[in-house]
């Protein structure tokens, strides 16, 4: 069965959910695209009819399926128009601003009986899902320390661009923006959280929300994790680190270099302090966008559930909203 698919914002991000979907098989119908400049651009390179309004686009085509792609502020109309349509949603993190907005969405969808998925990619990257298994056959140990990093510094452009700058289109910074992905992979990999302490700076640019984030958390095992994400360090930086009484997970993207999975332990030298064994896994750059999107279809075709639900969305918002008011209030917030 091939789907019908519409996207909503053809801004930046837009670009890996039209490849996904044309990897995928499936049938780009349209796309909405508030500003005529981008909408022409994005006709000509994508070959597909963009409308002004997302009423605009129902008007001329039936999509079975959507991705929510527009600034944060909304995600949350968006999705609740597709689900009154009868429109399966992929949509973008954060899946929106506060609890009650990403319960709503929640509900929507059940009531419907539609597909919600929160598009948090980075549990549907390949290496992700190595560590999870190899977290999962018990390999590591006891799970002692989880750290997690995304930071960049926008290209090198000196601006925050407005879909991100302020908290009427995005809710938050790096915070929210970068650090939703990782509060969701702490989730994933580590399991629920039972505290957050967290600091927010503004240091780089002029802009009303944080540019640079670090938060602690407690989770329910025990284990202790670490959360940074900055818009204030030069190039793109993406990693994850678990470490464990038998082992470790080292998975590091930087400036473009090739990225691998390092699993270090100790099999031939048990006693010695400086050297350890190595098992390194490789299998190329590509993030989880497309894996994302491929298993977005299939949960829609065979009505199964999401590999990131509106459930999980919320939680990683939660997470976020959390560590907010730690930093705020300078104290350790209980879940
Ligand atoms: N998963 C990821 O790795 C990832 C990466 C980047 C952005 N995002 C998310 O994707 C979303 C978009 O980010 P981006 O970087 O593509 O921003 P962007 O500014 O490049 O694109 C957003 C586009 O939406 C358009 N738009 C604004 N209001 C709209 C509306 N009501 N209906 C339709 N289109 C509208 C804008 O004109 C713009 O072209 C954000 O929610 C962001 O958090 C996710």
């Amino acid at each position: 069965m091939t789907l019908n698919v519409a996207i909503l914002g053809a801004g930046n991000i837009a670009q890996t959910h039209r490849n996904g979907y044309v990897k995928a098989g499936a049938n780009l119908v349209g796309f909405v695209e508030v500003n005529p400049e981008t909408r022409a651009k994005r006709e000509l390179e994508w070959g597909a009819k963009g409308f002004a309004s997302f009423a605009e686009l129902l008007e001329n085509t039936k999509p079975d399926v959507v991705s929510v792609c527009s600034p944060n502020a909304f995600h949350l109309p968006l999705t609740l128009e597709a689900i009154a349509q009868g429109i399966h949603v992929l949509c973008e993190k954060p899946l929106s601003l506060s609890l009650e907005e990403c319960q709503k969405m929640i509900e929507a969808a059940k009531k419907a009986g539609l597909v919600l998925q929160t598009g948090h990619h980075l549990r549907s990257n390949w290496y992700v899902q190595q560590a999870k298994k190899i977290i999962e056959s018990g390999e590591l140990g006891r799970i002692t320390f989880l750290r997690l990093r995304q930071s960049h510094d926008w290209g090198g452009s000196g601006r925050v661009p407005d879909t991100f700058s302020t908290f009427a289109r995005a809710g938050g910074g790096t915070l929210l923006d970068n650090g939703c992905h990782l509060m969701d992979l702490v989730r994933f990999l580590g399991g629920d959280v039972a505290t957050v302490f967290a600091r927010v700076a503004t240091l780089a640019y002029s802009v009303e929300v944080e540019d640079l984030a670090l938060a602690h958390l407690e989770l329910k095992s025990g284990a202790l994790a670490s959360v940074e994400n900055s818009w204030s360090s030069v190039g793109f930086e993406e990693g994850f680190w678990v470490y464990g009484t038998a082992g470790t997970l080292e998975c590091s993207f930087a400036g473009g270099q090739p990225r691998d999975l390092k699993h270090f332990h100790r099999a031939s030298r048990p006693s010695d302090w400086g050297a350890r064994d190595c098992t390194t896994y490789k299998v190329g750059n590509e993030g989880g966008h497309p894996t994302q999107i491929a298993a977005f279809l299939e949960s829609v075709k065979n009505k199964t559930t999401p590999i990131c639900t509106g459930e999980d969305g919320r939680e990683s918002v939660r997470l976020v909203l959390s560590a907010y008011q730690s930093s705020k209030e300078q104290k350790v917030v209980y879940l």
